[in-house]
């Protein structure tokens, strides 16, 4: 693990960016695993204006997002795949199609979870994926239980996720109560993962993911065990 501690969100969005760029430069066609809210935005304005100055082409990338929402349209304003289409896809020359988010309002939602993770096989895996962590110790919509799941399943959300969220909605009656999203397993396969977090409501909850004990209870302490992990943050941990 190696952990970064930068000054301030900008710093910290400036690294991440960097580290993508590079990623992206150094193979063209990589893999990239995608985050939603408020943590990566900084990071994604920053990759728009790289692409916007010739410095990076995402052409030949794809992306995967880790979760969506179960019953949002990919129209809603608050499904994950609207968020990345306005705050990353629109602004980059990427090829929409080579861009996949859950498809929070499929029939079957065992199927959908099941098509995702053969989707994500069938790219060669993520060659980077980047993450932000919940309150809870979440990573994706994976929250707190007994187990780690292992591939892309159907969560009901936890309270503190729903309330957590519930800033971005009217009212909390109206944030979703089940997800879709990449397992424990999935995100740990990915060859390279970038954790960022800001803010010191992050602190408690970052040292007991990076230095306690690994369980599903804080189901980000399950990073310790990747080979290739860097945590970005404005913590001091
Ligand atoms: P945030 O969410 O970036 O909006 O704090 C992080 C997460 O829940 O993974």
């Amino acid at each position: 693990m190696v952990i970064h501690k930068v000054k301030t969100y900008r710093n910290m969005s400036k690294k991440a960016a960097n580290i993508i760029t590079a990623q992206v430069i150094t193979n063209p066609a990589s893999v990239l695993g995608l985050a939603t809210g408020s943590t990566p935005v900084g990071t994604y304005e920053l990759l728009a204006e790289y692409c916007e100055n010739g410095d990076v082409d995402f052409t030949n990338v794809k992306t995967v997002n880790l979760d969506e929402y179960y019953g949002l349209d990919a129209n809603d304003e608050q499904s994950y795949r609207y968020f990345m289409n306005k705050h990353l896809f629109e602004k980059i020359n990427i090829d929409i199609r080579n861009t996949h988010v859950p498809n929070g309002r499929a029939d079957n939602i065992d199927e959908e979870c099941r098509r995702y993770e053969q989707l994500i096989s069938s790219l060669g895996g993520i060659d980077l994926q980047l993450l932000g962590i919940g309150h809870n110790g979440h990573i994706g919509f994976n929250e707190p239980g007994d187990s780690f799941p292992k591939e892309t399943h159907c969560v009901d959300l936890g309270e503190s996720t729903i309330k957590a969220n519930s800033r971005f909605f009217n009212s909390i009656d109206e944030v979703p109560k089940k997800a879709i999203t990449m397992g424990i397993g999935t995100i740990m396969k990915a060859k390279r993962i970038i954790l960022l977090a800001s803010g010191e409501d992050k602190k408690e909850i970052l040292k007991k993911a990076l230095f306690g004990p690994i369980t599903p209870s804080v189901p980000a302490s399950i990073l310790q065990l990747h080979n290739n992990l860097t945590v970005i943050t404005t913590i001091d941990l």
